[in-house]
């Protein structure tokens, strides 16, 4: 199992005031699962997405990464952990103002050892992966919103993380450009990657493979689907419907 994680509690606040935003959640996921976490607003799906991101740790229980339990680590030993082997995707993109597409994907690997000429051969060959390698020398601002995303995709992918955890990834994008983040995310789980996403849309849940259910803090579904959208097929589905002409305008 990549992921395991075990009887999850994590309590914010102390006394009256404390909110149990997670409780006695248990899962695990393997490596090439595409999981989405679902749940409305306030469910527990962001600080569920903090466990397993080794952003935050849990009041109680425990979780297992990658065969490791990380409940003793200390502080440097999960950054190190968390920059090595997860790579983060959120809703508003994240990507430093001041600096170039290729400076911002080469980012994470800065503080690795790994010599300038070798970092940017590995944000290019992200850049690609992602279809914005003509972009590598653009600011942020000159970016769509959809490019942008990509971009902080392909920082997500430059260290060649185990695992890609990704909150509302499509939340700020219009559905269109939405779908091709989500074609995006189908195609490098096709190549073995393992993704989490957490989003609060039915139909975005179902590009998954996988979709597990929060309500107040519980998990109260976990269910594979049969069927997932393609949303390649979506994306091209609606460019044959753009660029053909309709009756009337021929008439
Ligand atoms: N730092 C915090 N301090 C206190 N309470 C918090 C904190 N973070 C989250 N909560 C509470 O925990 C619960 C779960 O919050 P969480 O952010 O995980 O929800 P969510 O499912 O991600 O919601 P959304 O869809 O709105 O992003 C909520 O009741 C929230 O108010
Ligand atoms: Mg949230």
């Amino acid at each position: 199992m990549l992921l395991d994680a075990q009887q999850l509690t994590r309590r914010y606040g102390t006394g009256e005031a404390a909110v149990d935003a997670l409780r006695d959640t248990s899962f695990s996921v393997a490596e090439g699962e595409f999981v989405a976490v679902m749940g409305p607003s306030g469910s527990g799906k962001s600080t569920l997405m903090n466990l397993i991101g080794l952003l935050d740790g849990p009041t109680s229980g425990r979780l297992v990464f990658a065969g490791e339990d990380t409940t003793h680590l200390n502080h440097d030993q999960l950054a190190g952990l968390r920059n090595r082997r997860i790579g983060f995707v959120f809703q508003a993109y994240n990507l430093l103002a001041r600096n170039t597409t290729l400076e911002n994907v080469e980012m994470p690997l800065v503080y690795s050892g790994i010599r300038r000429s070798q970092r940017q051969l590995s944000a290019r060959a992200a850049l690609d992966a992602v279809g914005v390698s003509h972009r590598v020398e653009h600011w942020p601002s000159e970016l769509s919103g959809g490019e942008q995303q990509r971009v902080a995709i392909a920082r997500a992918l430059v260290s060649n993380p185990a695992l890609i955890l990704a909150d509302e990834p499509t939340g700020a994008l219009d559905s269109r450009t939405g779908q091709g983040i989500l074609a995006l995310f189908q195609s490098l789980n096709r190549s073995g990657r393992t993704i989490v996403m957490v989003t609060h849309d039915e139909h975005v849940a179902h590009h998954a493979r996988r979709i597990l259910r929060l309500q107040d803090g519980t998990l109260i579904g976990d269910m594979q689907v049969a069927e997932p959208v393609d949303a390649a097929a979506a994306v091209e589905r609606q460019k044959v419907v753009q660029e053909k002409p309709s009756e009337a305008a021929l008439a």
